[in-house]
């Protein structure tokens, strides 16, 4: 396998620092064969109209269709398990003085991975809340193919993800925005870095003044502000983490 090689000014700066934002998306799970959201041929947006299945709107109108979709997800996480990249990520925040790990991704990978507590912006596919009072509910085997009843009012279970028109949880929106403003280093792994108010915290942490190094095998609208490594995270992240602390 070919050796990758990180430019030296890199490797003394991640040596050096003391606060790190490591911000991820579905690229860091793609290759525990998860798919992404946009890739066009395989990607769930490709596949899946979001507007049929992840908006309030949608969940009103046909809850059982919506329902299904998560519960088809669920499904497939059965035998998924974290890659290097995740383990990598995990060795990064043990290394460093102060890493915070956010994450858009709804999976647990970065948990079965080690990693003690991430910042999840977009939910967690596994929880489920009740779509009237918004009490937690208890997870659901996921060959149930009707949301089940809240027994606290009768409203319907539903994932506890943000859909699309919906706000991000107030507590970890401000954790990942203050981890971004005081970061002199943010990893942006695996995401297309399109979907807000997410995708401001590179932005926001590199108009501090932070170092933005990119991991991704596309370009993104990340790359103008970004120090580039081009590649699969399951690759990259392990060789720099090897190359950092030899
Ligand atoms: P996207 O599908 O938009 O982007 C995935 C990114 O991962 C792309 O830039 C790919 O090039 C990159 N990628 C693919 N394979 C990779 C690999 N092996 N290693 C590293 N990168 C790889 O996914 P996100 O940016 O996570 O929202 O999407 C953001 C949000 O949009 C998601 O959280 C989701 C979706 O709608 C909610 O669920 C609320």
């Amino acid at each position: 396998m070919a050796v990758v090689e990180f430019a030296p000014q890199l490797i003394e700066a991640l040596r050096a620092a003391e606060r790190v934002l490591i911000f991820t998306g579905a690229g860091v799970s793609a290759e525990s064969g998860l798919p992404t959201f946009r890739d066009p041929q395989q990607g769930l947006w490709a596949k899946f109209r979001p507007e049929d299945l992840a908006t309030p709107e949608a969940f009103a109108r046909d809850p059982e269709t919506v329902w299904r979709w998560y519960q088809w997800r669920r499904r497939m996480h059965a035998d998924v398990a974290p890659n290097p990249g995740h383990h990598a990520i995990a060795a990064l925040e043990a290394r460093l003085p102060q890493a915070t790990l956010v994450t858009q991704n709804v999976d647990r990978l970065h948990e079965l991975a080690g990693s003690a507590a991430p910042i999840h912006l977009h939910g967690h596919l596994f929880r489920n809340r009740c779509a009237d009072c918004g009490i937690a509910m208890p997870e659901v085997a996921p060959e149930i193919d009707t949301p089940p009843l809240c027994t606290s009012c009768g409203g319907l279970c539903r994932p506890d993800i943000v859909w699309f028109g919906e706000g991000l949880p107030a507590e970890p929106w401000e954790a990942a925005a203050r981890a971004a403003q005081e970061a002199e280093i943010v990893l942006s792994i695996g995401t297309s870095a399109t979907v807000h108010p997410a995708a401001e915290l590179p932005r926001m942490a590199h108009r501090t003044g932070a170092l933005v190094v990119q991991v991704n095998p596309q370009p993104t609208r990340l790359d103008p502000i970004a120090h580039n490594l081009r590649g699969p995270s399951a690759k990259i992240l392990p060789a720099l983490v090897a190359a950092v602390w030899p």
